[in-house]
């Protein structure tokens, strides 16, 4: 039997962490730090907002109307930016759009596309996983969604195991980018890897790691796309069979920011080629969190002329 070792490898010099050692213990356990992130986004909407004007040449008296997310997400943050934006709301006495977070990510496309309703829609990202038909801008009807974990949360998660935050070409890059650039390093038959994961944990804990972090990505992430394939392979057929999406021209969209995973698109790409359905999904920088999915839907609600406010007492801020 192998000798259970409580040591981890430092990529960047070889050495190994010491799972007893609480300063290792916690740069594994670090993650988003809602005060963290909530003194951040104080210090920097205002640059932003002003960035994004700039950039665009608009005054803030030419804009139409002011969109901001007001739910689901960290309350902390959200706070922040909603805050931001009813002060401007006061000042400039535009409308208000209130924009819920994943029905921009799932409306993306038709920025990047010229998409129709209805299609089908998978949402990967940090906190959701999600299937649901979006048969108008504010119309999903939900297909089903993840029992446990997100799989952004689960792949971060799994490179905080691996230290990727330590390896020299992964410091800078999202838990899920990581697992994804050092898959393509690694052999996914290595770890017998199957769901609910426990395996891969036990594979990190009991030490297994010291040179296998790059098999062990590519197996985490092999089974990740086999497993979103296979839900999303059933909601096709389902929306199929009872002719809920165009028989000739089905439309599959996958966004969020697991989605910028070329792994699990082209596993997804198997899955439409098989069910006469096209794949679309937004370019990696328009899946991952951004600006620009929010005015897109504000865009969207005020072309028609949906969840306008013009009265900023009727906002109520119920983050879920
Ligand atoms: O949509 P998003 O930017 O934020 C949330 O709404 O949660 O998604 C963030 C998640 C993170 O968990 C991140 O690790 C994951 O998306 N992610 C990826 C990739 N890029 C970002 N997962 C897999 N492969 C990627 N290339
Ligand atoms: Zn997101």
């Amino acid at each position: 039997m192998k000798e259970r070792k409580e040591v981890k490898m430092n990529f960047e010099s070889g050495e190994l962490f010491d799972a007893a050692n609480r300063d290792d213990r916690d740069k594994r356990k670090s993650g988003i730090i809602p005060p963290v992130a909530q003194q951040l986004h104080r210090e920097n909407i205002q640059r932003i907002v002003q960035e994004a004007l700039s950039a665009s040449s608009i005054s803030p008296s030419d804009l139409s109307a002011i969109a901001t997310t007001i739910k689901p997400g960290l309350a902390l943050s959200l706070g922040v930016g909603l805050s931001f934006s009813l002060q401007l709301v006061g000042q400039l006495k535009k409308p208000f759009i209130p924009i819920h977070h994943m029905e921009a990510h799932a409306l993306t496309i038709r920025l990047t596309n010229k998409v129709e309703f209805p299609f089908l829609v998978l949402l990967i990202s940090g906190g959701h996983c999600l299937l649901a038909l979006v048969q108008g801008v504010s119309d999903f009807l939900l297909l089903g969604k993840s029992l446990d974990i997100a799989p952004g949360d689960m792949l971060d998660k799994v490179a905080r195991r691996l230290f990727l935050v330590k390896h020299p070409e992964c410091s800078t890059m999202s838990g899920g980018k990581a697992i994804e650039h050092l898959a393509k390093q690694g052999n996914r038959f290595h770890f017998d890897i199957t769901p609910p994961l426990q395996r891969a944990k036990n594979c990190i804990e009991q030490g297994q790691i010291l040179s296998s972090a790059a098999d062990i990505a590519a197996a985490v992430q092999h089974i990740t796309a086999c497993h979103i394939v296979k839900r999303t392979h059933r909601a096709i057929l389902f929306c199929k069979q009872r002719d809920l999406l165009p028989q000739n021209n089905a439309v599959l969209v996958a966004s969020g920011g697991v989605a910028s995973n070329f792994y699990i698109r082209r596993a997804l790409e198997i899955v439409t080629n098989a069910t006469q359905c096209t794949l679309l999904c937004p370019p990696p920088r328009l899946c991952t969190d951004n600006g620009i999915m929010i005015a897109w839907n504000g865009i969207e609600r005020l072309r028609a002329g949906m969840g306008i406010l013009h009265d900023i007492e009727d906002i109520r801020y119920e983050p879920k």
